[in-house]
């Protein structure tokens, strides 16, 4: 080409074209929070919520995450390492495509969580903690597995015998056994809406 000189419909497309298009700004919001504390339960209400108000979100959890792409993995803190490691690139790739991610995992530990927020950057990481105490989410054990993780079936349960810190200076801290579903999505949607917003 005359010059060296590429004409700017060369230039590879950019994660500022794509968010332009879809009309927002890519982040990740990253749950962290014990089995049970409502996690998925949220980021389900706010991926719809978020597409009322027409935003382009992508919930990744366990259910798309560990029964595909990790089906390899199990609960050593090992494997939650690269569980998270994987999934953190993956939320990278969406958030270069201008998707929002509502990442729901465990993530237990502040190591764990600083992992990921390397590989996102941390200027588009956000963390959310999904915070119900271990004795309610013991109690409404909707998977029966605290059950099983206090009779020994189950080794390494986070909150049982595997550990979980809190996160020390999360960007929002949610309390489950105190405010609703809804107070829980908009309370999200308000805080991340300056940062999701075109
Ligand atoms: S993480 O620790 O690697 O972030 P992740 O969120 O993917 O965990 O998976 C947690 C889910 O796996 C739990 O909600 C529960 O349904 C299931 N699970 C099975 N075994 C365990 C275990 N030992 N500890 C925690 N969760 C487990």
């Amino acid at each position: 080409m005359k010059n060296n000189i590429h004409p700017i419909f060369d230039r590879l497309l950019q994660r500022g074209d794509r968010e332009k298009i879809l009309n927002q700004r890519s982040k990740v919001l990253w749950l962290t929070g014990l089995s049970g504390s409502g996690k998925s339960t949220i980021a389900q209400a706010l991926e719809r919520h978020l597409y009322n108000n027409q935003f382009f979100a992508q919930v990744l959890d366990g259910d798309n995450i560990r029964s595909g792409i990790n089906n390899n993995l199990g609960f050593s803190l090992e494997d939650r390492q690269e569980n998270i490691r994987r999934i953190a690139e993956v939320a990278k790739l969406y958030l270069e495509s201008g998707v929002i991610t509502i990442n729901s995992f465990i993530s237990p530990t502040v190591e764990i969580r600083n992992f990921a927020k390397n590989i996102t950057g941390s200027a588009d990481f956000i963390e959310i903690y999904i915070n119900a105490p271990l004795e309610v989410c013991e109690q409404r054990d909707v998977k029966g597995l605290y059950q099983k993780a206090r009779k020994g079936e189950i080794k390494g349960f986070t909150g049982i015998d595997s550990p979980y810190e809190a996160p020390q200076n999360p960007a929002l801290e949610i309390r489950t056994d105190k405010i609703s579903l809804e107070e829980a999505v908009i309370t999200i949607y308000d805080y991340v809406l300056p940062h999701i917003r075109y």
